[in-house]
């Protein structure tokens, strides 16, 4: 193995002269790219941190971020993926207080580093915008595939504390998704199926990731796509099994760089109705109920605003719209905040159904997000998912038709 090779002032900063929280950044950045064959580090134009719920990061995660929050600062922009909570309105999303102490000591300390605590899984809907081939160090999966895929910038998959070590040097090791030689194609599917409902997305997600199998798709035969659209793909298909990149033919950027490779696959009606049958389960009664898997937009917004208008969640179901602040913001001046509350729905922001603690709190949700069904069994509730009329309606009646 030949180690990375590092300039001078990286070799500084590996030898602490930049303080602690530098020196345990370049050692994690180091290992990785001695692990991965990486010849240097490369700058990145931004990050985003994944690893933020206290869920999943416990006590010593919060003591490994409170050792570098001492000295470190981050170097780029970084923005951070949803918390365990809601940070405003835990209390009303049923948190409990403990769980909130622990969880506002991990925002304190990434917000001590320089982070933007905007915890998002769609930062590029709210500031965190590559330009077209910027390499970055993303982390959360559906937005390393929008950034790869949509935008066309360069990140790998970075776990939570990799994407932090690079914010805190600027740089991460340069190997896979960041090498053009790594981005090529290498599996044609066409896609004959009809995309007649949002949820259609995700499960030609679920359909293309099962398909490609942990290679890069290269997609014919969709004729156009909503940005929505193609966020609820990115989060499908990594989820269900394909590498965070895809090509979709006079669609994506890059698409015209190449050509479809020979191994094929299809894509039929049939796949698509064979994703709903594995994702969703034998359920009528539906107790939760969660649209913003990944969070969303202020268009999705005001579409589920515009579905609640004189109806009322019903006493037996919960309704949450997860999103950014950000876009909770602009859907407070619109009114839409207004409608979806009065109606008896609740906002998720900074959090969503993955991170959040859920585990026995429902028996069963409906979504329009194939990513959100996968996480919900593993929080033991039965799933549905279909579009945004079917997930209001289930709110609503508290029933799956
Ligand atoms: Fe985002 Fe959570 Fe879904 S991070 S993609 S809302 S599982």
């Amino acid at each position: 193995m030949i180690p990375m090779h590092l300039t001078e002032k990286e070799e500084k900063m590996l030898n602490g002269e930049e303080g602690y929280a530098v020196k345990k950044a370049m050692q994690i950045l180091v290992a990785l790219g001695d692990i991965y064959g990486a010849e240097s580090l490369i700058k990145v134009g931004s990050v985003q941190v994944a690893g933020v719920s206290y869920h999943n990061l416990g006590d010593a995660g919060l003591e490994f971020l409170d050792e570098l929050a001492k000295d470190g600062k981050v170097k780029v922009l970084t923005t951070l993926n949803p918390a365990g909570m809601d940070l405003e309105n835990w209390r009303q999303l049923g948190i409990s207080p403990e769980f909130a102490e622990k969880q506002n000591m991990v925002i304190d300390a990434f917000e001590k580093m320089g982070i933007l605590v905007s915890c998002t899984c769609t930062p590029y809907l709210i500031g965190n915008l590559p330009r077209y081939g910027e390499h970055v160090a993303w982390s959360e999966s559906s937005a390393v595939t929008f950034a790869n895929s949509v935008i066309g910038a360069k990140t790998n998959r970075e776990g939570g504390p990799s994407a932090l070590a690079a914010a805190l040097v600027g740089k991460t090791p340069c190997y896979g998704l960041h090498l053009d030689e790594h981005r090529v194609p290498d599996i044609h599917v066409k896609v004959n199926a009809r995309l007649a409902k949002f949820s259609d997305w995700g499960a030609l997600g679920y359909s293309v990731g099962k398909k490609a199998e942990n290679k890069i798709p290269y997609i014919t035969g969709v004729k156009d796509a909503e940005v929505d659209e193609l966020k609820s793909f990115c989060a499908s298909v990594v989820t269900y099994g394909a590498k965070p990149l895809f090509y979709m033919q006079s669609i994506t950027p890059g698409s015209e760089n190449h050509q479809p490779p020979k191994d094929t696959v299809t894509i039929e009606d049939v796949d698509i109705q064979e994703a709903y049958e594995d994702i969703n389960d034998e359920v009528s009664d539906i107790d939760f109920v969660c649209v913003g898997c990944p969070h969303c937009s202020i268009k999705e917004i005001a579409d589920i605003s515009n579905l609640l208008k004189g109806k009322t969640v019903s006493p037996n179901t919960e309704l949450w719209v997860a999103t950014s602040r950000f876009a909770k913001q602009l859907a407070d001046k619109r009114g839409y905040t207004e409608v979806i509350e009065r109606a008896g729905g609740k906002f998720a922001c900074d959090t969503c159904m993955a991170v959040a603690p859920l585990k026995g709190r429902f028996r069963s949700v409906a979504t329009t997000s194939a990513k959100g069904c996968y996480y919900s069994r593993h929080n033991k509730m039965l799933t549905k998912m279909g579009s945004l009329e079917e997930c209001v309606e289930a709110a609503v009646t508290g029933k799956w038709k």
